[in-house]
C-alpha cells in the first residue's frame, strides 16, 4: 500500500508546484490578487509585487493568467535574464505575432501595431515578467520605453513585475528612478499567519481527496513555528511529517511526526548554500531533535519494552558509541540477521528495486532497517528489500546504506 492509499488521497496534498487547484485565497493572496486584477482593468500601466521566496508569487500570476486568459492577450516570461532583443522577441513569440526582421526598429513597429489592433478589439496588452528580480537594467530600461507606447487616450500596455525583495531594492536605486516613479502599484506579499497556515493545511488536505489524515494542534503550531507562514516551506515540512506518520503507521500526524520530518530537512539543507536564515533556524531545530530522538532511543532501549509504534529509528552501535545496545536475554537474538544502515542524509525507499521507480517514502542518516532480501541488478547494483515498523517492505539501494551482520538485537 503507497502511502497515499494509506491516507485515503488521490494525490500528494503538499506538492511544491504552484498548482491552480490548489489556490489557498488567504487575505494577502487575495489582497495582491485583487489589486493587480484592478492595476490591468484601470489600465495604470505597471505593477509591481514582490516577496520572499515561496511566499506564492508565482501561484497568484497563474490564477491571475487563468481569470484574463480570454480577456487580454498575455505574455508570461519566466526566465528574464534576456537582453532587451531577446526579451521584445520573447514577448513578440508569446504573442504569436510573426517577426521576419530581427532589428531593433522593426520589432518595436510590429509590436506598436499589434498594440493598437488588440486595443481595438477591447483588449488589454499585459506582459508578466516573473523572476523578474533577474532581469538586466538595460532591459528594465527597454520596459520603461515600452511603456511609453500609449494613444492621447490610455496606456497600450500594462506591465506586471514580480520578484524577491531585491527586485524592490534595485528600483529603489538612483540609475532607476524614472522606471520606479511609474511603479503606480507597489505590493508586498508577507506570509501566512498562524490561524490561515492551520486553515491552509487542511484545506489542501481536503483539495487532496478525503481528508483522512489529521495534523494535530501542537504539529500544526510547530510547522507555523518552522515555516514561519511561507507556504513552500509549509508544503515540505507537512509533506514528510506525512510521510513520517506512513512509516509509523499512523494516520494522525503529531509533533513528533513534524520534530522528525524538520530534522530531515535539516539532513538535506546542510550542503546548501544561500539558505540563510532558514537554514540557521533548521540546524539548531534539527540539533535540538537530534539530542530529543538520541534521549528517545536511550529510553526506548532501556526502559520500553513493548512493541515499537514509532519511526524505526535504531541506531548504529558503532556509529554512536553513546547509545547502548540492550541486554543480552532481554530481547531474542535471530542468527544470519541483516541490518541496513541509511548512511546518506536522505535514502529513497522504493517500490520496486529500480532508480526509475517512484520513492514511495525516504530514510534519513542513521535509520536502521531489516534486510528481507538483497540482489544485484544487471548493471551490479546492491538493492535490499527491507521492512519498516509497520511491516511493509520496499526497496533500497546499496549505494545508501550500509550492511551489518547481527549488529543490533531484534526482538
Ligand atoms: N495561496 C496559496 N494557495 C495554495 N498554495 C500556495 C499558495 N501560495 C503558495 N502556495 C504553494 O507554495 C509553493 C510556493 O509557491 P510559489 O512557487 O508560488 O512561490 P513564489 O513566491 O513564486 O516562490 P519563488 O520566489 O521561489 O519563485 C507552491 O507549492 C504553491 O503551491
Ligand atoms: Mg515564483
Amino acid at each position: 500500500m503507497d502511502y497515499l492509499e494509506f491516507f485515503g488521497l488521490k494525490e500528494d496534498p503538499f506538492k511544491i508546484t504552484p498548482d491552480l487547484a490548489y489556490f489557498y485565497p488567504s487575505k494577502e493572496h487575495n489582497e495582491i490578487l485583487t489589486s493587480l486584477q484592478f492595476a490591468i482593468e484601470q489600465k495604470e500601466g505597471f505593477f509591481l509585487a514582490t516577496g520572499e521566496p515561496g511566499t506564492g508569487k508565482t501561484t497568484i500570476l497563474k490564477v491571475f493568467i487563468d481569470e484574463w486568459k480570454d480577456k487580454a492577450e498575455i505574455a508570461l516570461i519566466l526566465t528574464p535574464r534576456l537582453n532587451p532583443e531577446e526579451f521584445l522577441l520573447a514577448v513578440l513569440e508569446d504573442f504569436k505575432v510573426p517577426v521576419e526582421q530581427k532589428n531593433k526598429n522593426e520589432i518595436i513597429k510590429a509590436f506598436r501595431d499589434f498594440l493598437l489592433g488588440t486595443s481595438e478589439k477591447g483588449k488589454r496588452v499585459v506582459i508578466i515578467v516573473d523572476e523578474a528580480q533577474n532581469l538586466p537594467d538595460e532591459t528594465l530600461e527597454e520596459l520603461r520605453l515600452l511603456s511609453n507606447l500609449e494613444t492621447e487616450k490610455e496606456k497600450l500596455l500594462q506591465i506586471v513585475l514580480i520578484g524577491q525583495p531585491e527586485l524592490k531594492n534595485k528600483l529603489s536605486s538612483e540609475h532607476m528612478r524614472q522606471l520606479n516613479q511609474r511603479m503606480t502599484v507597489k505590493a508586498i506579499l508577507m506570509p501566512l499567519s498562524m490561524s490561515e497556515t492551520f486553515d491552509y493545511i487542511s484545506y489542501r488536505l481536503i483539495k487532496a481527496g478525503k481528508g483522512i489524515p489529521t495534523f494535530d494542534e501542537k504539529a500544526k503550531r510547530l510547522i507555523h513555528k518552522f515555516s514561519k507562514g511561507v507556504p513552500r516551506l509549509i508544503n515540505l515540512v507537512a509533506s514528510r511529517s506525512l510521510m513520517a506518520a506512513y512509516i509509523d503507521g499512523n494516520k494522525s500526524i503529531g509533533k513528533k511526526h513534524v520534530r522528525y520530518a524538520i530534522e530531515h530537512l535539516a539532513e538535506g539543507a546542510k550542503g546548501r548554500a544561500g539558505f540563510s536564515n532558514i537554514l540557521r533556524y533548521v540546524l539548531a531545530a534539527g540539533l535540538a531533535i537530534v539530542v530529543i530522538v538520541s534521549g528517545t532511543i536511550v529510553y526506548k532501549y532501556y526502559f520500553y519494552s513493548s512493541p515499537s509504534t514509532t519511526l524505526e529509528v535504531r541506531a548504529d552501535p558503532k556509529a554512536d558509541k553513546g547509545v547502548p545496545v540492550p541486554e543480552a536475554g532481554k530481547e531474542q537474538k535471530q542468527e544470519g540477521e541483516r541490518l541496513a544502515i541509511v548512511v546518506v542524509s536522505s535514502a529513497n525507499l522504493r517500490p520496486i528495486p529500480s532508480l526509475n521507480s517512484t520513492p514511495i517514502s525516504w530514510a534519513s542518516k542513521g535509520v536502521v532497517l531489516k534486510v528481507i532480501e538483497g540482489l544485484k541488478n544487471g548493471r551490479g547494483m546492491n538493492w535490499y528489500r527491507v521492512r519498516l515498523s509497520d511491516s511493509r517492505e520496499c526497496w533500497i539501494s546499496g549505494e545508501t546504506v550500509k550492511i551489518q551482520e547481527q549488529a543490533v538485537q531484534y526482538k
